[in-house]
């Protein structure tokens, strides 16, 4: 059999989650990390030195401009989303590009735009459509109706800084909220028609860390949830959901670890997975997902409108906390 020449990604943005990404890539079969590149080169280097043959730069253009990178990862800070995926985009390298997509909706939308002229996939890094548990809890409830959820993280892990300033992040909760939006729209199949919310600034930071919002979907369905980063330990923070219909439901807890299952009245099993670290919840899926959508050059989902609808929505739950009045979610006609 023919052998497969292996796929060479560089990951551009080597701190917090590039490290995660140059990870489970290395981990997956026929792709191997060939640079890691930082705007601080000793970052860079420590990151690239885990890798066999891996090099490592400061230079994103020169990445974009090298025929032997085939595929990058951007994991730098959201407001240097735009200029990098562009480029990418137009040097024609199919990309991973972590969430949220952009810091605004219209840097979202002349990403995808360059995207699609350029005919390059992108995939988001909405990890956690690949987690074992959300897919059993999928496999469970193919489409939910009715969902509940709590993605409370604890605010000590945050540890960059720039994840405060809204002009470098898009907004403290956003910068998350956008990745429980994702799941909600995998959940329900549907896009969000309308929201409510209310916001709490728990931890006295001069801005909401706390959201509680209520979305109607344009299917029916229907979500309540809470989110922020709201708790200073592990210990109090809380990633858990349920997806139900009127005769089945899937309840994922235990930071992604655990699902339990239930219909026709009666607890039909628990599974419980083996995840030692709840941040690497779906990186492994992720990372085949990025490899087979690179190789072959084909778009696959969560793909760059799904990283603008996620975002259209945050703005409109963040525009009914301020307003006390229900949103219309306008997604916008181009995607
Ligand atoms: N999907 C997830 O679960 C998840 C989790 C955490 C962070 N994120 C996202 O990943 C991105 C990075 O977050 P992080 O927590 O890893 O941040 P981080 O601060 O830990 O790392 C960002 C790195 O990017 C580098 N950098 C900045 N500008 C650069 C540029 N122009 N070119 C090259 N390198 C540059 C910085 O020096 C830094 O080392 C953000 O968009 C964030 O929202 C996603």
């Amino acid at each position: 059999m023919a052998r497969v020449s292996a796929l060479r990604v560089a990951i551009i943005g080597c701190g917090f989650q590039g490290g995660y990404h140059a990870q489970a890539l290395s981990n997956t079969r026929d792709v191997r990390v060939t640079v890691c590149c930082d705007a601080d080169l000793s970052v860079a280097t420590q990151l690239a030195d885990q890798f066999d043959g891996c090099d490592a730069t400061s230079d994103w253009e020169a990445i974009m401009s090298d025929p032997a990178v085939d595929a990058v990862v951007i994991a730098t800070p959201t407001h240097t989303h735009t200029n990098l995926a562009i480029a990418a985009a137009r040097a024609n390298k199919p990309m991973l590009l972590e969430k949220p997509m952009a810091t605004t909706v219209d840097d979202c939308l002349r990403i995808e735009a360059a995207a699609r002229a350029a005919g390059v996939p992108i995939l988001m890094g909405f990890k956690f459509r690949f987690a074992p548990a959300v897919l059993r809890a999928k496999q469970a409830v193919p489409v939910g109706r009715v969902l509940s959820g709590h993605t409370l993280y604890d605010s000590a892990q945050i540890t960059s800084s720039w994840v405060s300033n809204p002009h470098m992040s898009g907004g403290r909760v956003t910068s998350s909220l956008v990745h429980t939006v994702d799941l909600l729209r995998f959940l329900t199949e549907s896009d969000p028609a309308r929201v409510s919310a209310e916001a709490s600034d728990l931890l006295g930071t001069g801005e909401p860390t706390t959201i509680a919002a209520t979305i109607q979907f344009e299917n029916g369905a229907i979500a309540s949830i809470l989110h922020g980063t709201s708790t200073r330990s592990p210990l109090l923070s809380a990633w858990s959901f349920t997806t139900s219909t009127s005769d089945a439901s899937a309840t994922v807890f235990d930071h992604c670890r655990q699902v339990a299952v239930r219909a026709n009245g009666q607890d039909q099993a628990t599974f419980v997975d083996d995840v030692e670290d709840p941040f690497a919840a779906g990186m492994e899926g992720l990372a085949q997902a990025f490899a087979d959508s690179a190789r072959s050059s084909t778009a696959h989902s969560p793909h760059g409108r799904d990283g603008v609808i996620s975002l259209v929505t945050c703005r409109a739950i963040e525009k009914a906390a301020g307003s006390g009045k229900t949103q219309k979610v306008e997604i916008p006609s181009q995607v």
